[in-house]
């Protein structure tokens, strides 16, 4: 199904495409390739919406959430929004005091893409990024699926440009499996991470450096535990970022697990990237979809991504994909 979506402020339409598979549905807009509902059956067989989002194009474009769209050409920070590559000083758009958070003001969470392909169970969208788009090398030809097969949403990036760049793209879902308007039961969501380590980060989010073990602190989430039950915990990693918005290696998988026992729902994560930012709403506060408040802690992100500002540690892997040379990243939400 293809519906209208709204009108964006230069005129154009945002359309709304629609594809299910066994008890999923997903909507997604070409607006920032956003994933806009996703519905998920309960224990009771009962369809109820996971994802927080807004029901128009203004809801989007108006807030600074990242709601559920598509983030690259790079996800999270860089420091100073400036890197290095092949010799070269490359200055991004700094929209985060002097940083970069996912690629500057006009990244590509709220681009209109085109689409290549919408079939019953899956749709792609394609956005070109010319030189220069935000500061990064290179024209870019970027390509983003959403497929559904029986009990798994997956998300496939595939992206090349015509010099060495930066490919890191995650998806910014913000998810809360006991329904999107629940929002009190957000932080009633029991978490695994299976990761040993995570990242501090200083009081402007940048990674300090220190891969530092979760043992014995709040950040432990190795054993299955509520979301809510440490963050307000006097620890210094959870002090200067407000809660938990950190990222933690990906040790194995599934990286994550996250289940809501008030609906019986739970979502593991597969991915291919080395890392997971674990961001659990803190500075949400938004007027979402059917009239629901997002207040703080709504709903939480799991976005799977090289670490954060990985151009400014070598000794982390590289996000830098060689001219011509295909980025190819999948990760896989499995619901039960
Ligand atoms: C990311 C960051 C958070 C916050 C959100 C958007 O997940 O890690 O600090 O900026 O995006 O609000």
């Amino acid at each position: 199904m293809k519906e209208f979506f709204g009108t964006l402020p230069d005129g154009q339409a945002a359309t709304l495409y629609t594809i299910s598979c066994g008890s999923l549905t997903a909507s997604i807009t070409d607006l920032g390739a956003t994933l806009v509902r996703l519905m998920v059956p309960n224990c009771n067989g009962i369809p109820g919406d996971v994802v927080l989002g807004f029901d128009a194009p203004e809801g989007y474009l108006g807030s600074t959430t990242y709601m559920g769209a598509t983030i690259g050409r790079n996800s999270n920070r860089v420091a100073d929004a400036a890197f290095t590559l092949g010799g070269r000083e490359y200055k991004l758009c700094a929209n985060e005091g002097r940083n970069s958070l996912h690629s500057g003001p006009e990244g590509f969470h709220n681009r209109l893409w085109a689409v290549k392909q919408h079939l019953a169970d899956r749709v792609t969208f394609r956005l070109l990024s010319p030189n220069g788009d935000q500061g990064f090398p290179g024209n870019a030809e970027i390509e983003v699926t959403y497929r559904l097969t029986q009990d798994v949403l997956n998300i496939r990036y595939e992206a090349v440009c015509d010099q060495d760049t930066v490919f890191n793209l995650t998806n910014h879902s913000y998810f809360n499996l006991a329904g999107h308007a629940r929002t009190d039961a957000a932080m009633d969501q029991v978490l695994t991470i299976p990761g040993r380590f995570f990242n501090p980060d200083d009081a402007e989010s940048i990674p300090t450096g220190e891969l530092r073990t979760v043992a014995g602190s709040p950040m432990d989430f190795r054993s299955p535990k509520a979301i809510g039950r440490d963050i307000s915990e006097d620890y210094d990693a959870l002090n200067l970022q407000g809660g938990y918005d950190h990222n933690y290696e990906v040790f194995c998988q599934p990286a994550a697990i996250l289940y809501s026992s008030e609906s019986g729902r739970e979502m593991a994560v597969y991915t291919d990237c080395p890392g997971v930012q674990f961001y659990a709403g803190n500075f949400l506060d938004d007027h979402g979809k059917e009239g629901v408040y997002y207040h703080k802690r709504s709903g939480i992100c799991l976005e799977t991504q090289y670490y954060p500002d990985a151009v400014h540690h070598p000794e982390w892997p590289q996000p830098i994909t060689p001219a011509g040379e295909k980025y190819v990243s999948e990760t896989t939400y499995r619901f039960r």
